[in-house]
């Protein structure tokens, strides 16, 4: 999460406005007279469900707890930004110092793999190569992977890399060195495959390296956890698997081997999880691009119940989200309606993906396709490990599948799900209804809300402070495609179509790009370099012409109209006060001016519609 995303998370708008100016309730909202023009009766409102501000009268401007400050304080962005940081106890760091930082270890990790690579070729690797062929890799998935190896003796990485320029502290940072105790540092990776691990943006985040000797341990050595690698948020081969994933739903195998093999034969909707049990931040990148995800699980039950608890676990946290955008009716022209179909199938025991690819590649598609859904598949699992003809086998197996229905939200599914228990155990409904675990029931939401105070890392955002999907939309169709998308139509956004001040900054960053002398270096206010970071690095990347316009006309619609129902909803909040009653009051020409352009827009919105016939 960015620190701007934390310090929002943890901001009340009506506590920063509170700070400046005496507010008084008024229904929902809050009044009071406006700080930035001479009145005597309120005009100036506070919208805590919005977490916005308005003036309706002389000023007639609003916007957020940031567009506040800044106005008030004569601050810029960033100021803005550290001195709320600090109000809510988040330290505000040199974001343009980390991403420089971050920059620095991509680099390196991208020279060490022309390294490794490069030292494949060499003389001294020739076994190495001659193991891949003997695994069944060809040159291709050689290229494509980027295979390469790295030297057994004499430190040649950091040798390499030093003469780069680079330092050994920095490459230590980025995984591939360590250091003694007193002090020299040494190639982390030593005579083993390397195999680079590319982040969803496609670039080197880390290595898996694999042992060439049968007996050495760890048979795997990874990249440790650094600034740009964590495991547990990368897949393996999804920068190659983005465009097929889209297409035909994501199949998650467990090893790197076992993607490299599916790609081969041609099967580019394969990433792997690297062997930890997959975790909701993977399933995360997945969901960005498709609702069908499928676990390929190796027959081999090592580890196994951890995985199940923890497809259960990321499944309860995808059935609360899909609900929670569902009830927001925040499914925007490119997300996915669909719930999360995650889905399992098992390999015969003894195998794994690699193996039976490379017997049967034709039994793939066939075997990805009879996975189970997730409930049927624990539930045929439950059953066969425990005896369901006795009372205590099938009351212990009921809880546990009851576990599972407790993380769905929706009480229509959770009836289905209910049916099926009680046709499967010949249990009643109203007994399992009673037996559902209510602490399970009541534990999601709590649970967020604990981590939200301990990290506000996971935290469910309240209404009006998480990240706009619409606005971020725009930003995203119009930063990835700006030139299909042309200067003109560009110039058509209004930053006031955007509730979000950070969002209107990025915007005012794109035009100041689009002045005539304008140059590339021209960097975006700081304090909102990750922001733009992940406006510029997150999906949609749209594939043809045909598809931006459309995309970026719907979602520019669509931006619209949360503007005008924002405005409006804003709007009936202060009508609700009689001082502003008059109906020929400048309020109430504003509310029919904004009824008559939702209109519009809905009329235009209807007629450009992919839908529309
Ligand atoms: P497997 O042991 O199933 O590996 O671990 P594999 O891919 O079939 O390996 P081969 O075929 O023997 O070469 C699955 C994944 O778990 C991670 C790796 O990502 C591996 O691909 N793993 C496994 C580790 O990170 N460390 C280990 O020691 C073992
Ligand atoms: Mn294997």
């Amino acid at each position: 999460m960015t620190q701007l995303d934390d310090v929002k998370s943890r901001l009340d708008i009506v506590e920063v406005v509170g700070g400046y100016v005496q507010l008084q309730r008024s229904g929902s909202s809050f009044k009071a007279n406006c700080p930035f023009h001479q009145e005597r009766t309120p005009s100036f409102f506070v919208f805590p469900d919005r977490q916005s501000w308005r003036c309706f009268g002389a000023c007639a401007e609003g916007g957020d707890a940031f567009s506040f400050v800044m106005k008030h304080d004569r601050l810029d962005f960033r100021e803005a930004l550290v001195q709320l940081g600090a109000r809510v106890g988040v330290t505000i760091t040199d974001q343009a110092e980390t991403g420089g930082r971050s920059r620095v270890l991509f680099e390196i990790n991208d020279a060490a793999r022309q390294f490794f690579q490069r030292v494949l070729g060499e003389p001294e690797a020739t076994f190495v190569r001659e193991y891949l062929s003997g695994r069944g890799i060809n040159d291709r998935s050689l290229q494509t992977f980027e295979f390469g190896y790295s030297p057994a003796r004499d430190n040649r990485l950091l040798a390499f890399l030093t003469t780069a320029g680079y330092s050994a502290e920095d490459i230590a940072e980025a995984g591939l060195a360590r250091q003694t105790d007193d002090g020299r540092f040494y190639d982390l990776f030593r005579g083993r495959l390397m195999i680079p691990i590319r982040d969803w943006s496609a670039r080197v985040a880390g290595f898996g390296s694999r042992a060439l000797d049968d007996n050495a341990t760890p048979k795997y050595l990874n990249t440790p956890r650094t600034p740009v690698f964590d495991k547990s948020r990368i897949l393996y081969a999804m920068h190659l698997a983005k465009e097929p994933v889209r297409q035909h739903g994501a199949v998650i195998v467990e090893g790197y081997m076992d993607a490299v093999m599916a790609h081969q034969h041609g099967f580019d909707n394969v990433v792997a999880s690297m062997g930890t049990a997959l975790t909701e931040h993977q399933v995360a990148l997945v969901r960005r691009l498709t609702h069908r995800v499928t676990m390929a699980l190796d027959g081999d039950p090592a580890g196994r119940n951890a995985t199940l608890r923890s497809l259960e676990s990321s499944w309860g946290v995808f059935q609360q989200r899909d609900q929670r955008s569902a009830n927001q009716g925040a499914t925007s022209v490119l997300q996915q309606p669909e719930a999360l179909d995650l889905r399992v199938a098992e390999l015969p025991s003894g195998k794994d993906p690699d193996d039976y690819i490379r017997q049967s590649p034709g039994a793939w598609i066939e075997f990805v396709e009879a996975a189970a859904p997730l409930f049927d598949y624990l539930l045929a699992a439950l059953s066969e490990r425990v005896d369901v003809t006795n009372a205590d086998g099938r009351s212990w197996a009921a809880q546990t599948m009851l576990r599972f229905v407790a993380h769905v939200p929706d009480p229509i599914k959770r009836d289905f799900y209910l049916d099926a228990l009680s046709a499967h155990f010949g249990v009643d409904v109203a007994t399992l209804r009673a037996a559902m675990p209510t602490a399970a029931r009541a534990e999601a939401p709590a649970r967020r809300s604990n981590r939200a105070a301990a990290t506000a890392d996971e935290a469910t955002p309240l209404p009006g402070r998480e990240g706009n999907a619409t606005e971020e939309l725009v930003l995203k169709i119009l930063l990835q495609h700006s030139e299909q998308i042309g200067q003109d139509a560009i110039e058509s956004v209004r930053p006031e179509w955007f509730s979000r001040t950070e969002n209107q900054e990025i915007l005012r960053h794109v035009f100041s790009l689009m002045e005539p002398d304008a140059n590339d270096e021209r960097s975006v206010a700081a304090g909102l370099e990750q922001h733009l970071d992940q406006l510029l690095n997150s999906d949609p990347v749209l594939a043809t012409q045909a598809k931006v316009e459309s995309a970026w006309k719907q979602a520019c619609l669509r931006l619209q109209r949360e503007h005008s129902i924002n405005q409006i909803s804003q709007l009936a909040s202060a009508m609700a006060d009689e001082d502003l009653m008059d109906p020929d009051s400048a309020v109430a020409n504003l509310w029919l001016d904004s009824k008559n352009s939702l209109r519009e827009i809905d009329l235009l919105r209807q007629t450009t519609s992919p839908h529309h016939k």
